[in-house]
């Protein structure tokens, strides 16, 4: 197990140190910068079901969720289509409406997830078209789906899903950009951009990977709170949920993700000075009114753990802490923000000394109800 552990002291640490692979063997092969193109075969077989559909459903589970809710505003933004994002364990009891023409996306590291799984075959049995995201090769879900497409993650053994949802992201990404450029809805000069910038995300990942050891102090520092918020906005919105569901995964301490301006409607009668709250402030999503959501904590005595982009000025005056990830195209950021907060989680949990890689009450895939 050491060896396949290649050095690191968890697979979880291991595998968040493979993100920037990861990211890239997603896209290896798919997007020719060059040729202002993207190549996937699931989706140029399918590409009329795509440009047909009057929507795309995404239904998931746990970390696949919060991917699949980020996927709903690059999609909306980078393609206009419009999505709705769902609990497969949700869609799948409530009746729902699903028609000939409505494209479902299942996203499943493992694709072995029993809600998911069912919530696909009501899917196929509505008539709707099927695309499946996994990891897993071979596994269910990739089988039962009409099409799909793989995220190339490799194994992720580590229960808190790190690499798979950075992966999963990146094929979202790459989907949406090619039903954008279909529709003509992005100019060429535009999708050119996007294409550039997502090759540079794996030196991002890396550089932001950087901030490991400031990361440890911040994470000693708060490392016995009972509670933390977790907030963004926009496309990280769904970056807070997700780093929230980190830290109660691995460490067992309380954390809640919450659209930043939500706060004042419930969440800000727990602020006091015993509450860390990570606020997501990249420049380019909504920034100023993060910052004055910052100033409401602030006013409040909580702490604040600013994720922000390099050179940073205004959050860095108000918070306790900083920590700095490379800037880049806004609906690309949740690739960035997403790293410091997996190490946070990660330090907190080891010093509390928890089984990082095993937590208590969960697996890494639930093949039952
Ligand atoms: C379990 C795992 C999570 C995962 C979720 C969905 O709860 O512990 O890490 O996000 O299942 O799994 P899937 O394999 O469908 O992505």
């Amino acid at each position: 197990e050491q060896i396949e552990k290649g050095g690191y002291d968890h697979f979880m640490l291991k595998e968040i140190y493979e993100q920037p692979d990861a990211i890239s063997d997603t896209y290896r092969g798919r997007m020719l910068v060059n040729e202002n193109l993207i190549r996937m075969a699931g989706i140029d077989d399918n590409i009329e079901k795509f440009l047909n559909a009057k929507r795309i459903i995404i239904v998931a589970c746990g970390t696949s969720w919060h991917a699949g809710l980020v996927a709903e505003y690059i999609f909306e933004d980078i393609a206009r289509i419009p999505v709705e994002v769902e609990y497969a364990s949700e869609f799948r009891y409530r009746n729902p409406i699903i028609n000939k023409d409505d494209v479902v996306i299942a996203i499943s590291q493992s694709g072995e997830t029993a809600d998911t799984m069912a919530a696909i075959n009501l899917a196929k049995e509505n008539g709707a078209f099927v695309f499946g995201v996994c990891n897993v090769v071979g596994s269910s879900i990739s089988r039962e789906t009409h099409a799909g497409a793989y995220t190339h993650a490799g194994p992720e053994i580590g229960v808190a899903s790190t690499k798979a949802f950075t992966t999963q992201i990146t094929v979202l990404t790459l989907i949406a950009l090619r039903l954008a450029k279909q529709k003509g809805v992005l100019s060429n000069s535009q999708f050119n951009e996007h294409l550039r910038e997502l090759e540079q995300i794996p030196e991002k990942v890396k550089k932001a990977l950087e901030s490991n050891e400031h990361i440890e102090v911040v994470a000693s520092k708060y490392k016995d709170a009972k509670n933390f918020l977790y907030l963004g906005r926009g496309f990280n919105f769904p970056v807070a949920l997700e780093g929230a569901l980190k830290l109660k995964e691995i460490s067992y301490i309380h954390a809640e993700g919450y659209p930043a301006a939500e706060m004042k409607h419930g969440p800000i009668a727990l602020i006091d000075s015993q509450m860390p709250v990570v606020v997501i402030a990249t420049r380019k999503g909504h920034y100023d009114k993060v910052v004055s959501n910052i100033e409401e904590i602030k006013s409040r005595e909580g702490k604040i753990i600013g994720i922000v982009t390099e050179g940073d000025v205004e959050v860095r005056k108000r918070a306790d802490y900083v920590i700095e990830v490379p800037e880049t195209l806004e609906s690309l950021t949740p690739l960035l923000t997403t790293i410091p907060l997996q190490l946070l989680s990660y330090h907190i949990a080891v010093m509390l000394d928890k089984n990082v890689d095993q937590p208590r009450n969960l697996a890494k895939s639930v093949t039952v109800e």
